[in-house]
């Protein structure tokens, strides 16, 4: 429930939204005018959150503070002290990960004949995948191509991504839609059967397919149900703390069980990350709306075995995270919100931007009318935020579509006693999406030798900001080449010593620069306590 020195606030947003909902569209920024937008607010262009990197294969490039304090860090295993027995396992392909990208490897590796374990920090399924929501694109019908779906991905990436990755994106997309329906996944139709398909910010055409507003979980219920029915292996409560290389190739990684304490060295002909993105950093104190585990641990282990990253100044901050009430600061109010036609209104009723600009924009759009122009509402944390008119929708589309498009929404809200279907609801930009990541190449190689990287964790499809829907394109898309790729490379290749020769010489990296031993990741898990009661990560072999 809102408080009442709100009432009068939510009157004004009630007093414009008729004739908000008679006039048109608000007019696409230009070209010059999204440039200015985004060098004066977004977070991205703050120099004083970045730093250059010091050591490794990006030195000298720029990153955030909290990128560049786990990277610049010592590793949780002294190379030293530790001594590699054998193996607890031995398998063709490894899978670190179990959110859509690891998911959909593992099952095409496997479907391709090679024997296949699965390693996870938490439990199977237990990612940001589960908990996108909005929708999945991809160019399936008559009237769109994936030409024009490339193009709505470059256009939205700042024309910096990696021209190949895109295309392998976009040309496997009607086939990902097609394989989900295959193993069971129920999409939005029309009562014809048709595929119910809108849009999505900087989206040219209508072509995001959805789950209600919980896509993400309809795709990993979906894939876990079929990774249980084949049986393939996997480790819960493992996350990899280090890879494992030799004469220049992955041989394998090393895992920590969190239960036991134990490390488990695993041998493989191939491994494969997917171990997701960052939010969990809270880059320049954003809260975020990704998983629990979202702390980067693939970005640190792969970088200190040699891999580049790509684009890891720039971080997507979603426009539409919940400012209010407190306890869902942050999480994750649906671009598709806005896809229904919901307006974004400042403290006097009027809209600022047009809401389906691409996400930088928008969330830059609304830092300049909360900070410059000093037109956002107040909150009694003190935090300022914007009005997403919800009501509208339903207004648009006919009663009772809130409730029917939008369920988990409604749901969140209506918990704290708010009807987004008749009373607008608070929001600010939250950290969603890491843009950037590892290198790969069109089948997820990265430039180690029986690495790949599939996923948040790697970096170039999305070039400096990604459009709605194309993760959970991209997971799959990319988690399914990474598989099917492996599982080949490893009938031609054979075991390799397990050695961690690449964490000594990072170590001897990091003691040039004078960085000293006092920071360790990768961080696993985030710590929430009051800053004075936080461990500092310590390492497990000192
Ligand atoms: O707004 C959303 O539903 C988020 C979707 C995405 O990041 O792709």
């Amino acid at each position: 429930m809102y408080p009442e020195s709100m009432s009068n606030l939510i009157k004004i947003v009630e007093k414009t939204r008729k004739e908000r909902i008679a006039q048109a569209m608000l007019p696409p920024l230009s070209i010059d005018e999204k440039k200015t937008l985004l060098s004066k607010f977004h977070p991205d262009y703050k120099i004083e959150k970045m730093r250059q990197l010091q050591v490794g294969p990006n030195k000298g490039d720029k990153t955030p503070h909290e990128i560049a304090d786990i990277v610049e860090a010592y590793s949780l295993i002294n190379p030293a002290k530790y001594k590699v027995g054998s193996p607890a396992y031995e398998t063709d392909v490894l899978v670190i990960g179990a959110g859509g990208a690891g998911v959909a490897a593992a099952l095409v590796a496997s479907e391709a004949g090679a024997k296949v374990l699965l390693a996870t920090k938490l439990r199977l399924g237990d990612a940001n995948t589960a908990m996108a929501q909005g929708g999945i694109q991809a160019a399936d019908r008559l009237e769109d191509s994936p030409v024009t779906h490339y193009l709505d991905v470059v256009g939205g990436g700042g024309f910096t991504n990696i021209p190949e990755l895109v295309r392998a994106l976009v040309m496997d997309g009607p086939s990902v839609i097609a394989w989900l329906e295959d193993l069971g996944m129920m999409f939005d139709k029309d009562a014809h059967g048709n595929m119910i398909e809108i849009h999505g910010g900087g989206t040219s055409i209508k072509r995001m397919h959805s789950a209600r507003d919980y896509t993400g979980g309809e795709i990993m219920k979906t894939l876990r149900d079929e990774f249980l029915n084949r049986r393939i292996p996997y480790l819960e409560f493992s996350p990899a703390v280090e890879l494992f290389t030799h004469k220049q190739r992955c041989t394998g990684a090393l895992l920590y069980n969190l239960e036991t304490s134990e490390l488990i060295p695993v041998r493989a002909k191939c491994t494969i990350l997917a171990t997701g993105g960052s939010g969990r950093l809270h880059i320049q104190g954003f809260p975020t709306t990704n998983h629990y585990g979202a702390t980067a641990d693939g970005l640190v282990i792969a970088y200190r075995a040699g891999v580049p990253f790509l684009f890891m100044d720039t971080i997507q901050y979603h426009p539409t995270g919940a400012a209010f009430p407190e306890q869902i600061l942050g999480q994750l109010v649906t671009e598709k919100v806005r896809g229904l036609g919901a307006h974004l209104v400042n403290v006097e009723g009027a809209r600022f931007v047009r809401e389906l600009e691409t996400r930088d924009a928008v969330s830059a759009a609304i830092i300049r009318e909360c900070e410059e122009r000093k037109k956002g509402v107040t909150l009694p944390s003190g935090l300022s935020a914007v009005w997403l008119d919800s009501p509208v929708i339903d207004i648009i589309h006919g009663e009772g579509t809130v409730k029917k498009q939008l369920p988990a929404m409604w749901r969140q809200y209506i918990r704290f006693n708010i009807d987004m279907a008749k009373e607008p609801i608070l929001t600010y930009p939250t950290q969603h999406y890491q843009n950037g990541g590892l290198k790969i190449d069109e089948f997820g190689r990265t430039p180690l030798k029986g690495l790949y990287a599939a996923g948040e964790v790697s970096g170039g499809i999305h070039g400096r900001n990604r459009l709605m829907g194309n993760s959970l394109l991209d997971i799959l898309v990319f988690g399914r080449r990474a598989g099917r790729k492996a599982a080949e490379e490893a009938k031609t290749t054979d075991f390799g010593e397990l050695t961690l020769t690449h964490i000594t010489n990072y170590h001897k990296e990091l003691r040039d620069a004078g960085i000293k031993p006092e920071r360790f990741s990768p961080m696993i898990l985030p710590d929430y306590r009051p800053e004075h009661l936080r461990h500092k990560t310590a390492p497990i072999i000192p």
